[in-house]
């Protein structure tokens, strides 16, 4: 497995990073530490969680992914780079939510007693707060890499104009900035092709992009009648978001035309979708999920083959609409 600089840091992480946030509630423990393991065999040493998973969960579940990765970690803590979240609600009250001074030093301290460990590498804020200032949370996060619970601090689902405002608030109160951004990006959503990943190349700013197979229908495996039964689109909460997302007969249609494309091309759909997000330059790591173990093989053997030019051109070409849309959707 490759290994790539985080945006303009000097930290490595493998071309792939393995989300989690299917464990604990689509997938059972001895189902995670499955994945985890056949990940860590196919040499992906970058993991994404978040305080507020599992996935289509409720308050009852909220924290139980980051407890099942601390669980694996034991033992191996020093040989893996762990991002984790907070912004999401876990909990009852309004202050346990958001990227306020108050959640921030409550939340990191929460997810290290989940994942046992003493820092994580990279903190993230799993959204934009439009109700507190953006120098609160900066100086916030300050404290948390000053006291060591975190190395590197970066955003996901913000827009290029709240990250390059706040990284240049950064710049003006001499704090720490924000390194990297998760955004939704796949062959289906591309509208961040035309400001966030310019903004994200000309600053060095990791790009760690999650839904790379547009949760599992860019597989191929769906057809428009119904969701299959127990797979993301069919998956408590989550299930309605997602069908919201992608369920769609324009993006069906396209799926079909993607399709034709790794036909002609000797490739599988999944990996042929994986590879076409790693082919573009501003992506640092692609984050992928599984559901089950074996899911892994083709998004794995993405990082190894990469994508011929002339199937990423096509592929371009194909989903172009995709650029344009509602990026906040
Ligand atoms: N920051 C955010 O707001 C945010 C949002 C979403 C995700 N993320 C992060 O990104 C990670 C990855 O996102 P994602 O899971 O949505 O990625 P994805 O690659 O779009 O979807 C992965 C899902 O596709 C299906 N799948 C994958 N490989 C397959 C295969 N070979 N055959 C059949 N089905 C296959 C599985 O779902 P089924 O088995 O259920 O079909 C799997 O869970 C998450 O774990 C999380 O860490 C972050």
């Amino acid at each position: 497995m490759e290994h790539v600089r985080l945006g303009r840091t000097g930290l490595q992480v493998s071309r792939l990073c393995l989300g989690t946030m299917t464990f604990g509630l689509q997938c059972d423990e001895p189902t995670s530490t499955a994945i985890l393991n056949r990940a860590a065999e196919g040499g992906i040493d970058f993991l994404d969680t978040a305080d507020a998973y599992p996935l289509g969960g409720d308050a009852s579940t909220v924290g139980r992914t980051e407890e099942i990765l601390g669980r694996w970690l034991q033992g191996k803590r020093h040989d893996f780079i762990i991002a984790t979240k907070c912004f999401g609600a876990v909990g009852p009250n309004r202050w346990d939510r958001g990227n306020s001074r108050k959640h921030i030093l409550d939340a990191i301290d929460a997810s290290l007693e989940r994942l046992q460990t003493d820092y994580v590498d990279l903190y993230q804020l799993h959204g934009y707060d439009r109700e507190t200032p953006v120098e609160e949370t900066l100086r916030a996060l300050e404290d948390v890499v000053r006291s060591g619970r975190a190395r590197y601090i970066g955003v996901s689902n913000w827009l290029a104009y709240q990250l390059a405002r706040a990284n240049g608030k950064a710049e003006a109160l001499g704090v720490t900035r924000f390194d990297s951004v998760q955004p939704r990006y796949n062959l289906l959503f591309r509208e961040f092709e035309r400001e966030l990943l310019p903004l994200a190349r000309e600053e060095g700013i990791a790009v760690i992009p999650y839904n790379p197979l547009a949760g599992g229908l860019l597989t191929g495996k769906h057809s428009p009648d119904a969701p299959l039964e127990g797979t993301r689109f069919d998956l408590g909460s989550a299930g309605p978001r997602y069908r919201e997302r992608y369920w769609h007969e324009r993006e069906f249609e396209t799926v079909e035309d993607v399709r034709l494309v790794a036909d002609e091309a000797g490739l599988p759909l999944t990996q042929m979708a994986v590879g076409w997000v790693l082919a573009n330059p501003a992506v640092t790591a692609p984050i992928i999920g599984a559901s089950r173990p074996e899911q892994l093989r083709d998004s794995l053997a993405a990082a190894e083959q990469p994508l011929p030019a002339d199937v990423k051109d096509r592929l371009d070409d194909i989903t172009e609409a995709y650029r344009y849309g509602d990026a906040v959707r």
